[in-house]
């Protein structure tokens, strides 16, 4: 190969910039040039092209966001949109593609491989961690310390005012970020949207923890789960106790990448690239108990990534 592409797809997430970093001082170690495609596939179909030197990446490895721009892109999801995109990318001489993106970006790339025999590696990166083959995605891990730090500060005010607070945090079809920081922020309850609740149970609960003598509580919901207005309504209608609630919202897409995020967003889009290069294609890479690993696209897609049922259940045990 003598050109590889890359693009950031989907919802943005911090380490996304580390990635194109990773992808890009790797290709030019191999002597390979590399060109970024503003705002994911939409930025392919309209010919939305960046020469990535060096110094292009120079002072992003600390920065949220993207420097590529991001989109979802409904043209990509039609037949002919994808044929403009390969077009495009042949045109330029582009031999293969990295995608830095969540399940959606994933797929689109998988449709380049299966449709057009088209070179592509993909990169995990979404805050929900929801996709099989990694442990963690890129910026799951800034997003869980961002809502993190914010519920800290919300139980400060829970406690001085003895309110129970409700906390929404992102992910609209799964709770890996709830479970996570209900467990970080001491929350006695958590909602997610894989696991049915009952808010009278955890009523009764809050119930049995003031008797007890505990005069503030959290409750941590993923916006898939229920909306933090309508639990903190029904909480204070049923046990009568002051109720506040909080929706985080996207400034868990945001800010600096933590240490962790950032060295994931590195090796993985290293060796996105190095794979690419050597004719590897049609994967995503991932991380396996700290170890790089890889797996075809078809399997990522196909695979549901579950939560840790224990988790949930620590949850309730550390709230007793
Ligand atoms: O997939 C990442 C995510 O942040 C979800 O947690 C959230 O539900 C969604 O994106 C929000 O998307 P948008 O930025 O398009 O509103």
């Amino acid at each position: 190969m003598k050109k590889i592409g890359v693009i950031t797809s989907g919802g943005d997430a911090p380490g996304m910039n580390a990635a194109v970093r990773g992808v890009v001082r790797a290709a030019l170690a191999r002597e390979v040039q590399v060109v970024g495609f503003l705002h994911g596939y939409r930025g392919i179909i309209s010919e939305e092209i960046v020469d990535l030197q060096s110094p292009s990446v120079g002072g992003i490895i600390s920065q949220g966001g993207t420097m590529l721009r991001t989109a979802r892109s409904p043209e990509f999801r039609e037949k002919a949109g994808r044929e403009q995109a390969v077009q495009v990318l042949r045109e330029n001489e582009v031999d293969g593609l990295v995608v830095i993106g969540g399940d959606g970006s994933l797929t689109g790339a998988r449709a380049l491989h299966e449709e057009f025999d088209y070179p592509v590696m993909g990169v995990p990166g979404s805050i929900d961690n929801d996709i099989a083959g990694t442990d963690f995605s890129i910026g799951f891990d800034t997003a869980v310390n961002t809502a993190l730090e914010a519920i800290d500060k919300i139980r400060d005010t829970a406690y001085s005012h003895e309110r129970v607070f409700v906390v929404e945090v992102m992910g609209r079809a799964n709770g890996f970020i709830a479970l996570e920081v209900a467990l970080s922020g001491g929350a006695e309850a958590v909602l997610i949207p894989e696991i049915p609740f009952s808010l009278l149970e955890i009523c009764d609960n809050l119930r049995k923890a003031r008797s007890r003598g505990k005069r503030s509580s959290v409750i941590v919901v993923a916006e898939g789960a229920a909306r933090a207005r309508d639990v903190k309504d029904f909480v204070q209608k049923n046990t009568g106790f002051e109720a506040r609630e909080s929706v985080l919202g996207h400034m868990q897409r945001g800010g600096s990448p933590t240490s962790f995020d950032r060295v994931l967003a590195l090796r993985l889009g290293a060796i996105a690239a190095n794979r690419l290069i050597s004719g590897f294609r049609g994967e995503m890479v991932g991380v396996d108990g700290g170890k790089l690993v890889h797996h075809p696209l078809s399997y990522v897609l196909s695979t549901e990534r579950n939560i840790d049922p224990d988790k949930l259940l620590l949850v309730e045990v550390m709230a007793q």
